[in-house]
């Protein structure tokens, strides 16, 4: 009778769009209880955004997970000698200078052991069996106050912040879409790639655990670019046909064919390596963000990278509350609310 709910708010600070997905658990069920999104007009605030998001959205909860990206954040992935976590702590505070391009004291540091052994050397000597895998993740630790400062500024308390890639990583488990069985010869993995406006995030997953990830810094504006420049418009008329194209998908789809290629490239070069460092075949390449929605995008991909790309749902097996939520506008952003989802996930564990 006086069970709480739990809430939280996963509030993803877009460099275009900010979004914001609450979820509540009642009981084990994790279900979406508020929903808001706002786009940042070209010289608009984050700020500004975060306020209207608020305003708009029937939040039950003030607190929030956000998230980093972009070059203040850095993500490693090593091979370390087995240890117990505890040890693994005080080794990465020692040696976080060897992976990192940064200072060690200005930085916030988090890392975690892997169940994936590390792959085994090309002498084949020595056996994975005294090694393991562990992921590191560093962010400028100014990065993170100025984030806190701006979401308390709104009367929100921010309760974690995550990264992009793994908040993606995280939606995709929530949603629990991942029984796809391993063939018995070839290990079998697939990659989240998060097409944003000004970057793109990579998250190769192997058994439901990460084991690669980049960001790339090309997303839809760049698109948006190619188009005003090749229709010869101003970007935000760009930005309306983009998004509209009505019968000019075509001429749409060749303005921003040389951003897809140069985008598809990328993610090529990454699987390819990914593929090579950890001997296996990244069957499938799941495509969400805002930036995915560009007339052809999606064949434009599939065709480059010569495997099966589709773009999913991160909404697909959660409950929507309706009294709370507008689910027609919820469904219409579906692609592009993978990190907020991931983000809002962490209530599990609140
Ligand atoms: N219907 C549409 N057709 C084509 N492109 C679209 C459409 N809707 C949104 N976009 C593009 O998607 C991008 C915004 O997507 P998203 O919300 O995922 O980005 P973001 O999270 O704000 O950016 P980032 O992750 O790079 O910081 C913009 O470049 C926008 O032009
Ligand atoms: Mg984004």
């Amino acid at each position: 009778m006086f069970r709480k709910d739990k809430s939280i708010v996963g509030l993803d600070l877009g460099s275009q769009v900010v979004k914001a997905v609450e979820i509540t658990l009642e009981g084990p069920e994790p279900v979406i209880t508020g929903f808001a999104r706002m786009e940042i007009p070209p010289g608009g605030e984050t700020a500004e955004a975060i306020a209207q998001v608020f305003q708009r959205g029937k939040f039950r909860s003030r607190n929030v997970v956000t998230s980093v990206s972009g070059q203040s954040v850095v993500v490693r992935y090593i091979t370390m000698v087995e240890m117990s976590d505890a040890e693994l702590r005080q080794a990465i505070r020692f040696e976080s200078d060897k992976y990192l391009p940064f200072d060690s004291d200005e930085v916030v540091l988090d890392c975690q052991r892997l169940k994936r052994k590390p792959p085994s050397s090309s002498d084949g000597e020595t056996g994975a069996n005294d090694q393991m895998s562990v992921v590191l993740a560093a962010c400028r630790t100014s990065l993170i106050e100025e984030q806190m400062r701006e979401v308390a500024e709104h009367g929100l308390t921010p309760v974690a912040v995550d990264v992009d890639v793994f908040a993606l990583a995280n939606a995709w488990e929530l949603c629990g879409l991942e029984e796809n069985a391993a063939a018995e010869d070839e290990e079998q993995a697939i990659a989240l790639v998060d097409v944003g406006a000004t970057r793109t995030s990579i998250n190769v997953m192997c058994d439901g655990e990460t084991c690669f990830s980049r960001e790339i810094g090309i997303g839809g504006a760049d698109m948006t670019q190619a188009a005003a420049r090749r229709l010869g418009v101003e970007a935000v008329e760009a930005e309306a046909i983009k998004r509209e194209a009505e019968g000019r998908e075509a001429e749409v789809g060749r303005a921003i064919s040389p951003v897809l290629e140069d985008l598809a490239s990328e993610i090529s070069l990454s699987l390819d390596y990914v593929e090579n460092r950890e001997g296996l075949r990244v069957e499938e390449v799941l495509l969400s963000g805002g930036g995915v929605l560009a007339p052809g995008a999606v064949s434009f991909v599939e065709q480059t990278l010569g495997r099966s790309v589709r773009t999913w749902n991160p909404l697909e097996g959660l409950r929507v509350s309706p009294e709370r939520v507008d689910v027609e506008e919820l469904e219409a952003s579906a692609s592009s609310l993978a990190v907020a989802i991931g983000l809002a996930s962490r209530v599990r564990a609140a």
